[in-house]
């Protein structure tokens, strides 16, 4: 871990609608995150985890604020660029509950959709995808279908599919909701292993208790605002 900033956020604010539906979620939300960071992210169902996390991968337009991702400076009020969506592409990886793998495409296909789409010869798709694979131990799954593995093997896939652009920042929303309690700690000791190993800033939306040891931080949203606390090592 470095002390080098990967994200950072100040005054940031979210609400929705307005008048009768107008919802404050965040407000004032200022912290950061640096390189190689495992954070788990804390707060009860509509505490606004999902929408602090769309808001960093410039997906949701904040209400206010500034984000930095890396030294780039993102978001100051307004998208300082027009180019959110290539920001996301080269920046960052998403691992959601659910894999959201293809269904119809094997899992090498799975892989290479995206560095294709975005003009990445097929050759250096396919050799990345595999490289990933083998270091998630799925090598030999290669030309199965999503259906013919297990949810803890399609989420190391949806990982490997996060990571196959070489993102600096991963935001994981509950990516292990959908395991059991060996399978959940496998896949938070693998992201651990992601962010020591390759310097990558992650941030999991956790609802379970036990996954905390394994992470450096817990970030928690308390009355709107951001609180960062260092978690009980086991
Ligand atoms: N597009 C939207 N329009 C209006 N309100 C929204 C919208 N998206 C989210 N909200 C509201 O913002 C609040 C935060 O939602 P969010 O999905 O971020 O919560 P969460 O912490 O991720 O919850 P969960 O743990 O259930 O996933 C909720 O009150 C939700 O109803
Ligand atoms: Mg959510």
């Amino acid at each position: 871990m470095s002390n080098e900033q990967a994200i950072k956020v100040e005054g940031l604010c979210k609400h929705f609608g307005k008048d009768d539906s107008y919802v404050d979620v965040i407000k004032g939300a200022s912290f950061t995150i640096n390189k190689g960071e495992l954070v788990a992210l804390v707060a009860p169902s509509g505490a606004g985890k999902t929408t602090l996390l769309m808001m960093i991968g410039c997906v949701e337009e904040p209400s206010a604020g500034k984000i930095w991702l890396g030294k780039e400076k993102v978001y100051d009020n307004k998208w300082l660029t027009q180019e959110t969506r290539k920001i996301r592409r080269e920046k960052i990886g998403f691992i959601f509950q659910a894999h959201y793998l293809i269904p119809f495409l094997n899992i090498i296909d799975n892989l290479t959709l995206l560095p294709q789409a975005n003009g990445t010869e097929d050759k250096v798709s396919k050799a990345k995808a595999r490289e990933l694979l083998t270091y998630f131990d799925i090598a030999e799954k290669e030309k199965a279908m999503p259906s013919q593995l297990s949810g803890g093997q399609n989420q190391r896939v949806a990982i490997a599919r996060a990571l196959v652009n070489n993102p600096e920042i991963i935001l994981a929303d509950e990516p292990t909701a959908a395991l059991d309690m060996q399978r959940s700690v496998d896949v938070v000791k693998m992201l651990k292993k992601i962010a020591l190993e390759q310097n990558v800033s992650i941030i999991m939306v956790t609802h379970d208790d036990r996954m905390l040891p394994y992470c450096d931080r817990i970030m928690k949203i308390e009355n709107k605002a951001i609180i960062i606390e260092s978690p009980e090592k086991p």
